[in-house]
């Protein structure tokens, strides 16, 4: 049985209300002002809220607004004296569901309810999914459900009690430093130290007291003794963000401590004992730099232990969609705006993109959209022009160098069948059909190209 909450500062109209919606069979109780409706609503859950607009004490608006302030997410529907209507547009705007005109007939406040009510339903239901999605798809922050990212995740589970190095590989956004961080955060050192460092960013001459400390006098400047960054690690995790940037010399020095387990500061002569989980990442082909002579094959093989390889976003799309619904609901509550929804077009769009910068890009992209939003919606002039002009997917196919016939066909087919299947909106034998090919060959392909768990 659902249950309605009237709010009205007349009697009479608390009473026929009251009448009406017993025997239409909700739970009904009615009070006569805003404040006594808050009050009301913060101790016990209530379906629906019926209240009338202008009231003494506390009004319709006042409601409203409070209840966005507390967070108390009900349906609400205004009452309004006839010839109110922008003050009913008003109360809309504010998050009041609908609203009746009074005087209003007995079937049209139980319409309404019933719309109302359906809404409702829709409302708990995309909210228990979203629960489950978070649960079953998301691992320390890290939102994905494509069979790539869980054979990650469990990788990730595994091996993070370990002490073993740890290297993270993947194009620029993929989530590198978030997979480090879940490494720490899982492992028995997550109340030790997370101590991250960019090897890129600090300049050359520097780099080598920064990670390993200095003693005074060591040089100029050192007028004390200075920890470095791995003995600040110490019974936690460093972790080496853009290793391929580091220097050959001090490739070299790196790898000693990796196999001896102490670091020797700049000047010093002693060594320091250390107990550090060595976490490093790039998103430079390392092997390659082996091959070309600028990293050492010896530290290579040293910090390859256990290999961790983040799959580009274009060949996992089925995160797309989960991604769009997680920034979308975490840039909603950092810039306090009510986006709901993205329009099928914009979102196609998006899941038709190549992502070169990846989830970072993708980030950008909704927050960006968010500020643009109209309507509470995003839509397709609120992307920005390179995703809303990707169209052609064929022409950028067809534009780029590649000349190998194996991997454009290949690529053709996956863009011909992700068409087929947005068009069907996921019928599997209608697409065949669009397609010309058999539906048992479709399944296989849908497999074949990872596009089986996408809503399209
Ligand atoms: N699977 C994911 N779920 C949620 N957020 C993600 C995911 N992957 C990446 N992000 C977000 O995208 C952004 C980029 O991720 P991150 O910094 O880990 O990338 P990276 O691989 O280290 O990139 P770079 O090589 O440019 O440093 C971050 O804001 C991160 O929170
Ligand atoms: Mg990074």
């Amino acid at each position: 049985m659902l249950r309605v909450l009237v709010v009205d500062d007349e009697e009479n109209i608390r009473h026929m209300l009251k009448l009406i919606l017993k025997k239409a069979g909700y739970e009904v109780k009615a009070v006569d002002n805003g404040q006594a409706a808050l009050e009301e609503l913060s101790v016990s859950g209530w379906d629906m809220v019926l209240s009338d607009i202008r009231m003494p004490q506390m009004d319709g608006h006042q409601l409203l607004d409070t209840l966005a302030q507390r967070d108390i997410a009900t349906t609400v529907i205004m009452m309004s004296a006839y010839g109110d209507r922008d003050t009913a547009l008003e109360a809309i705007k504010k998050g009041a569901y609908d609203y009746i005109s009074k005087p209003f007939k007995k079937d049209e406040v139980l319409l309404t309810l019933r719309k109302a009510e359906e809404r409702e339903r829709l409302r708990r239901e995309n909210m228990r999914l979203r629960e489950e999605t978070r649960r079953t798809f998301s691992f320390d922050n890290i939102i994905a459900r494509s069979a790539a990212m869980q054979k990650v995740f469990k990788t990730v589970r595994k091996v993070a009690g370990y002490k073993s190095t740890v290297l993270i590989t993947g194009e620029s956004g993929t989530g590198k430093e978030l997979v480090a961080r879940a490494l720490h955060v899982n492992s028995d050192r997550a109340k030790g130290p997370w101590v991250p460092v960019n090897c890129g960013a600090i300049p050359e001459a520097l780099l080598e007291s920064e990670l390993f400390g200095h003693v005074k006098g060591a040089f100029t400047d050192a007028n004390k003794d200075k920890k470095g960054l791995f003995e600040q690690a110490d019974k936690g995790t460093i972790f080496l963000d853009e290793i391929a940037e580091l220097p050959l010399n001090l490739q070299v020095k790196l790898l000693r401590v990796l196999q001896e387990n102490n670091v020797r500061p700049v000047g010093s002569t002693r060594n320091h004992q250390i107990d550090v989980r060595v976490v490093a990442a790039t998103h430079q082909d390392l092997e390659k730099m082996v091959a070309e002579g600028r990293f050492r094959q010896d530290l290579f093989y040293r910090l390859n232990v256990l290999p961790i390889a983040l799959p580009p976003l274009r060949e996992r799309i089925e995160d797309v969609p989960l991604l769009i619904e997680h920034f979308i609901e975490r840039h909603n509550s950092k810039l306090g705006t009510n986006v709901g929804q993205i329009s099928p077009a914009a979102r196609n769009l998006m899941m038709n993109y190549a992502w070169p910068g990846n989830v970072r890009e993708l980030e950008n992209t909704i927050e960006r959209a968010i500020v643009l939003a109209d309507e509470n919606l995003i839509d397709v002039d609120g992307l920005p022009t390179r995703i809303s002009q990707s169209q052609d997917s064929l022409k950028q196919l067809l534009s780029g160098d590649n000349l190998s016939i194996k991997q454009t066909s290949r690529e053709l087919e996956r863009i011909l069948i992700t068409r087929a299947l947005q068009k069907t909106r996921g019928n599997r034998t209608r697409a065949s059909e669009l397609l010309e090919i058999s539906h048992r060959a479709l399944l296989y392909k849908i497999k074949d190209y990872n596009l089986q768990n996408i809503d399209w």
